[in-house]
Protein backbone atom coordinates (compact mmCIF):
# COMPACT_ATOMS: atom_id res chain seq x y z
CA UNK A 1 0.00 0.00 0.00
CA UNK A 2 1.20 3.29 -0.81
CA UNK A 3 2.10 6.21 2.31
CA UNK A 4 -0.43 8.64 0.51
CA UNK A 5 -3.33 5.09 0.49
CA UNK A 6 -2.26 4.24 4.35
CA UNK A 7 -2.61 7.69 5.48
CA UNK A 8 -6.06 7.68 3.75
CA UNK A 9 -7.27 4.52 5.32
CA UNK A 10 -5.57 5.57 9.02
CA UNK A 11 -8.17 8.74 8.23
CA UNK A 12 -11.11 6.87 7.75
CA UNK A 13 -10.74 4.31 10.39
CA UNK A 14 -10.66 7.72 13.08
CA UNK A 15 -13.56 8.85 11.69
CA UNK A 16 -15.64 5.44 11.65
CA UNK A 17 -14.73 5.22 15.50
CA UNK A 18 -16.43 8.76 15.71
CA UNK A 19 -20.26 6.79 14.90
CA UNK A 20 -22.28 6.13 17.70
CA UNK A 21 -25.29 3.44 17.50
CA UNK A 22 -28.27 4.81 16.40
CA UNK A 23 -26.99 7.18 14.11
CA UNK A 24 -27.86 8.83 10.77
CA UNK A 25 -24.85 8.68 8.86
CA UNK A 26 -23.67 10.78 5.08
CA UNK A 27 -21.29 8.14 3.94
CA UNK A 28 -19.09 10.39 1.50
CA UNK A 29 -17.66 9.20 -1.87
CA UNK A 30 -14.09 8.25 -3.04
CA UNK A 31 -11.02 6.19 -2.00
CA UNK A 32 -10.89 7.93 1.25
CA UNK A 33 -14.39 7.62 2.36
CA UNK A 34 -14.09 4.14 0.68
CA UNK A 35 -11.72 3.36 4.02
CA UNK A 36 -14.29 5.09 6.42
CA UNK A 37 -17.46 2.91 4.88
CA UNK A 38 -15.21 -0.60 5.58
CA UNK A 39 -14.13 0.27 9.08
CA UNK A 40 -17.73 1.85 9.54
CA UNK A 41 -19.27 -1.64 7.96
CA UNK A 42 -16.77 -3.47 10.28
CA UNK A 43 -18.58 -2.42 13.26
CA UNK A 44 -22.28 -3.74 12.36
CA UNK A 45 -23.49 -0.79 14.40
CA UNK A 46 -27.32 0.25 13.94
CA UNK A 47 -27.04 2.64 11.46
CA UNK A 48 -29.12 4.57 8.68
CA UNK A 49 -26.66 5.46 6.18
CA UNK A 50 -27.42 8.41 3.47
CA UNK A 51 -24.82 7.69 0.17
CA UNK A 52 -23.75 10.23 -1.42
CA UNK A 53 -23.09 8.22 -4.74
CA UNK A 54 -24.53 5.58 -6.26
CA UNK A 55 -20.95 4.35 -6.15
CA UNK A 56 -20.66 4.57 -2.21
CA UNK A 57 -23.84 2.91 -2.20
CA UNK A 58 -22.89 0.09 -3.82
CA UNK A 59 -20.10 -0.41 -1.65
CA UNK A 60 -22.31 -0.12 1.41
CA UNK A 61 -25.10 -2.70 0.24
CA UNK A 62 -22.17 -4.91 -0.05
CA UNK A 63 -21.25 -4.64 3.02
CA UNK A 64 -24.64 -5.20 4.46
CA UNK A 65 -25.39 -1.33 6.02
CA UNK A 66 -28.75 0.09 6.08
CA UNK A 67 -29.44 2.83 3.41
CA UNK A 68 -31.75 5.58 3.93
CA UNK A 69 -32.89 8.89 1.54
CA UNK A 70 -31.91 12.30 2.39
CA UNK A 71 -35.17 13.66 3.46
CA UNK A 72 -35.76 10.73 5.42
CA UNK A 73 -35.01 12.54 8.88
CA UNK A 74 -34.93 16.03 8.62
CA UNK A 75 -30.92 15.84 9.71
CA UNK A 76 -28.26 13.76 9.27
CA UNK A 77 -26.29 13.58 12.40
CA UNK A 78 -22.78 13.05 11.13
CA UNK A 79 -21.14 13.13 7.31
CA UNK A 80 -17.51 11.91 6.63
CA UNK A 81 -16.45 12.37 2.81
CA UNK A 82 -12.94 13.00 1.76
CA UNK A 83 -11.49 16.06 -0.24
CA UNK A 84 -9.45 17.10 -2.66
CA UNK A 85 -7.82 20.24 -1.16
CA UNK A 86 -7.97 21.36 2.15
CA UNK A 87 -6.91 25.26 2.36
CA UNK A 88 -7.65 27.47 5.70
CA UNK A 89 -10.09 27.40 7.77
CA UNK A 90 -11.43 24.28 6.39
CA UNK A 91 -12.09 25.50 2.51
CA UNK A 92 -12.29 22.90 0.28
CA UNK A 93 -12.22 21.87 -2.92
CA UNK A 94 -14.76 18.67 -4.12
CA UNK A 95 -16.17 16.81 -6.72
CA UNK A 96 -12.87 15.05 -8.46
CA UNK A 97 -15.00 12.01 -7.98
CA UNK A 98 -17.72 14.05 -9.96
CA UNK A 99 -20.33 13.39 -7.12
CA UNK A 100 -20.26 17.17 -5.35
CA UNK A 101 -23.77 17.81 -5.89
CA UNK A 102 -25.05 15.00 -3.90
CA UNK A 103 -22.39 15.56 -1.75
CA UNK A 104 -23.01 18.68 -1.07
CA UNK A 105 -26.72 18.25 -0.50
CA UNK A 106 -25.93 15.78 2.16
CA UNK A 107 -23.24 17.34 3.62
CA UNK A 108 -25.92 20.79 3.77
CA UNK A 109 -28.21 18.84 5.40
CA UNK A 110 -26.07 17.08 8.27
CA UNK A 111 -25.72 18.49 11.70
CA UNK A 112 -21.48 17.99 11.80
CA UNK A 113 -19.34 16.97 8.52
CA UNK A 114 -16.10 15.53 8.91
CA UNK A 115 -13.72 15.74 6.07
CA UNK A 116 -10.80 13.16 5.72
CA UNK A 117 -7.62 13.48 3.92
CA UNK A 118 -4.16 12.21 3.56
CA UNK A 119 -1.62 15.29 4.46
CA UNK A 120 -0.94 15.78 0.41
CA UNK A 121 -4.68 17.35 0.19
CA UNK A 122 -3.20 20.17 2.88
CA UNK A 123 -2.53 23.74 0.84
CA UNK A 124 -2.14 26.86 1.72
CA UNK A 125 -4.47 28.37 -0.94
CA UNK A 126 -7.11 26.43 -2.76
CA UNK A 127 -7.06 25.92 -6.96
CA UNK A 128 -4.46 24.00 -7.74
CA UNK A 129 -6.63 21.35 -7.90
CA UNK A 130 -8.92 22.18 -11.25
CA UNK A 131 -12.55 23.25 -9.68
CA UNK A 132 -15.11 20.90 -10.63
CA UNK A 133 -18.13 22.47 -11.82
CA UNK A 134 -21.56 20.76 -12.63
CA UNK A 135 -24.01 22.40 -15.25
CA UNK A 136 -27.03 20.41 -17.19
CA UNK A 137 -26.13 18.82 -20.34
CA UNK A 138 -28.64 21.58 -22.22
CA UNK A 139 -26.81 24.37 -23.28
CA UNK A 140 -23.62 23.26 -21.67
CA UNK A 141 -21.30 25.19 -23.95
CA UNK A 142 -23.24 28.10 -23.56
CA UNK A 143 -22.78 28.09 -20.01
CA UNK A 144 -19.11 27.32 -19.98
CA UNK A 145 -19.10 30.31 -21.87
CA UNK A 146 -20.82 32.29 -19.22
CA UNK A 147 -18.96 30.67 -16.50
CA UNK A 148 -15.47 31.91 -18.15
CA UNK A 149 -17.44 35.32 -17.79
CA UNK A 150 -17.32 34.61 -14.11
CA UNK A 151 -14.13 33.36 -13.52
CA UNK A 152 -12.95 36.77 -15.63
CA UNK A 153 -15.04 39.08 -13.04
CA UNK A 154 -12.60 36.95 -10.53
CA UNK A 155 -9.40 37.45 -12.09
CA UNK A 156 -9.34 34.06 -12.82
CA UNK A 157 -8.76 34.03 -17.12
CA UNK A 158 -9.06 30.67 -17.15
CA UNK A 159 -11.53 28.21 -19.66
CA UNK A 160 -12.84 25.39 -18.13
CA UNK A 161 -12.59 22.30 -19.77
CA UNK A 162 -15.31 19.62 -19.87
CA UNK A 163 -14.96 16.35 -17.94
CA UNK A 164 -14.16 13.62 -20.89
CA UNK A 165 -14.00 9.63 -20.30
CA UNK A 166 -13.71 7.32 -23.03
CA UNK A 167 -14.31 9.88 -25.76
CA UNK A 168 -17.71 10.98 -24.08
CA UNK A 169 -18.60 14.28 -21.41
CA UNK A 170 -18.80 12.42 -18.13
CA UNK A 171 -21.89 12.15 -16.48
CA UNK A 172 -23.29 12.72 -12.81
CA UNK A 173 -25.09 10.45 -11.34
CA UNK A 174 -27.75 13.67 -11.58
CA UNK A 175 -27.14 13.45 -15.52
CA UNK A 176 -25.07 16.41 -15.70
CA UNK A 177 -21.55 16.99 -17.01
CA UNK A 178 -18.91 18.41 -15.12
CA UNK A 179 -16.40 21.47 -16.32
CA UNK A 180 -12.75 22.02 -14.60
CA UNK A 181 -11.68 25.15 -14.04
CA UNK A 182 -7.72 25.01 -13.55
CA UNK A 183 -7.68 28.33 -11.49
CA UNK A 184 -4.38 28.38 -9.90
CA UNK A 185 -4.98 30.12 -6.82
CA UNK A 186 -8.36 30.82 -5.54
CA UNK A 187 -7.88 33.99 -3.49
CA UNK A 188 -11.61 35.14 -2.48
CA UNK A 189 -13.39 31.80 -2.82
CA UNK A 190 -16.05 32.86 -0.76
CA UNK A 191 -16.76 35.55 -4.22
CA UNK A 192 -16.08 32.94 -6.63
CA UNK A 193 -18.49 30.14 -4.98
CA UNK A 194 -21.33 33.06 -5.30
CA UNK A 195 -20.07 34.21 -9.24
CA UNK A 196 -20.61 30.99 -10.42
CA UNK A 197 -23.74 30.53 -8.81
CA UNK A 198 -25.15 33.07 -10.43
CA UNK A 199 -24.86 31.52 -13.91
CA UNK A 200 -27.92 29.46 -14.89
CA UNK A 201 -27.23 26.11 -16.06
CA UNK A 202 -24.78 25.61 -13.00
CA UNK A 203 -25.75 23.47 -10.38
CA UNK A 204 -23.12 23.45 -8.50
CA UNK A 205 -19.23 23.89 -7.80
CA UNK A 206 -16.86 22.23 -5.99
CA UNK A 207 -16.05 25.05 -3.59
CA UNK A 208 -17.21 23.60 0.14
CA UNK A 209 -17.07 26.18 2.71
CA UNK A 210 -18.09 27.16 6.04
CA UNK A 211 -19.50 23.48 5.68
CA UNK A 212 -16.35 21.27 7.59
CA UNK A 213 -16.10 21.22 11.53
CA UNK A 214 -13.44 19.26 11.66
CA UNK A 215 -10.48 17.61 9.67
CA UNK A 216 -8.51 14.17 9.94
CA UNK A 217 -5.54 14.54 8.16
CA UNK A 218 -3.05 11.42 7.80
CA UNK A 219 0.41 12.22 8.17
CA UNK A 220 3.58 10.12 8.84
CA UNK A 221 3.40 10.42 12.59
CA UNK A 222 -0.36 9.47 12.45
CA UNK A 223 -3.86 11.43 12.33
CA UNK A 224 -4.23 14.86 12.67
CA UNK A 225 -7.20 16.64 13.93
CA UNK A 226 -7.83 20.36 12.38
CA UNK A 227 -10.55 22.72 13.97
CA UNK A 228 -11.43 25.58 11.57
C1 LIG B 1 -15.93 12.97 -4.99
O1 LIG B 1 -16.70 13.70 -5.90
C2 LIG B 1 -14.95 13.87 -4.33
O2 LIG B 1 -15.46 15.00 -3.73
C3 LIG B 1 -14.03 13.10 -3.39
O3 LIG B 1 -14.46 13.18 -2.07
C4 LIG B 1 -12.68 13.68 -3.56
O4 LIG B 1 -12.39 13.66 -4.94
C5 LIG B 1 -11.61 12.92 -2.78
O5 LIG B 1 -11.36 11.70 -3.36
P1 LIG B 1 -10.20 10.75 -2.85
O6 LIG B 1 -10.53 10.43 -1.42
O7 LIG B 1 -10.30 9.56 -3.74
O8 LIG B 1 -8.93 11.49 -3.01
Amino acid sequence: MSDADAQKRAAGEAAAALVENGMVVGLGTGSTAAWFVKALGARQLDLTCVCTSEVTAELARSLGMKLGELGDTREIDLTVDGADEIGPGLSLIKGGGAALLREKLVWEASKRCVVIADAAKRVPVLGQFPLPIEVVAFGHKTTALRICDALTECDLGVAPRLRMKDGQPVRTDGGNFIYDAACGRIVEPALLAEALKSVTGVVDHGLFLDLADQALVGTPEGVLTIEP
